[in-house]
């Protein structure tokens, strides 16, 4: 497996979080990860991606623990992400916000660090403006983050942690914030990096889309796991659709 977790917990005061959960993806799968408002699933990507510790359980990364690491250790190792309320530079450009992305994956590079900034890195800069087409960003390049479109920052979030060239992305809620036809070009984005052989994980709002893009898909409901399988599992389970009491979500 590419990325576990064993028995992962973490408690707020006296709220269960997470809930010893055990998670298994293997590489290259779109994996889902969906729940009710409060369901841990955000907590659950913190403890994974270093935001937050855990107090109890492990995660594992190509079967090694990677449980104590920091956030820039684990982007070194491969996991990238985007986080749910936006985390941009919104007063650098577009541009410069996925350059920084490339940079927290080579920041241990001294040598790149000490060369004049107008002679480095043109193949970076030349990543950073594919990475921009991929999401569509390409013409707003020069543009301000904070000027642009909730829409288009959730893109740029993801073009910033493509920038890292992750093994594993995890997507907090992307689609959040775009009309339907950009959660449609979302979706077939994400079909493009797993065919290139990248891992994500996915947490959506959005059943359709979750459903449509993952192969396999965890339900967590008060920090526990209830459910995991398949699409069509998923749907059927009884345990499901009561967490999502009117079942329509899901069906
Ligand atoms: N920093 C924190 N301090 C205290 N409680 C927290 C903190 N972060 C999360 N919680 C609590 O932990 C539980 C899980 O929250 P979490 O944000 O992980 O849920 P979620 O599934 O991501 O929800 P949503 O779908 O609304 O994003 C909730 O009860 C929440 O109030
Ligand atoms: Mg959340």
């Amino acid at each position: 497996m590419l990325l576990e977790t064993r028995q992962l917990s973490r408690t707020f005061g006296g709220v269960h979080a997470v809930d010893r959960v055990d998670l298994a993806v293997a590489a290259g799968q779109a994996f889902g990860l969906i729940g009710p408002n409060g369901a841990g699933k955000t907590t659950l990507i913190n403890l994974i991606s270093g935001h937050l510790r855990a107090d109890g359980g492990s995660v594992l990364l190509d079967g090694a623990t990677v449980t104590r690491l920091a956030p820039h250790e684990l982007t070194a190792r491969g996991i990238a992400r985007t986080f749910q309320g936006v985390r941009l530079f919104k007063g650098l450009t577009v541009f410069d916000n996925v350059l920084v992305g490339r940079h927290a994956r080579l920041r241990s590079d001294v040598v790149r660090r000490l060369v004049p900034r107008r002679s480095r890195a043109d193949p970076d800069r030349e990543r950073a403006m594919g990475l921009l087409e991929r999401v569509g960003l390409r013409r707003r390049a020069g543009a301000l983050a904070g000027e642009l479109a909730y829409g288009d920052q959730r893109r740029l979030e993801i073009a910033r942690a493509l920038a890292s060239e992750p093994r594993v992305l995890i997507l907090d809620e992307p689609a959040a914030g775009m009309n339907p036809s950009e959660s449609g070009r979302l979706r077939e984005l994400m079909r493009a990096l797993v065919a290139e052989g990248i891992t994500i994980v996915l947490i959506e709002h959005d059943v359709g889309l979750v459903m449509g893009t993952c192969e396999r898909v965890a339900v967590l409901n008060f920090g526990r796991k209830i459910a995991e399988g398949s699409p069509a599992e998923v749907r059927a389970s009884a345990a499901v659709r009561e967490a999502y009491l009117g079942a329509e979500d899901v069906a």
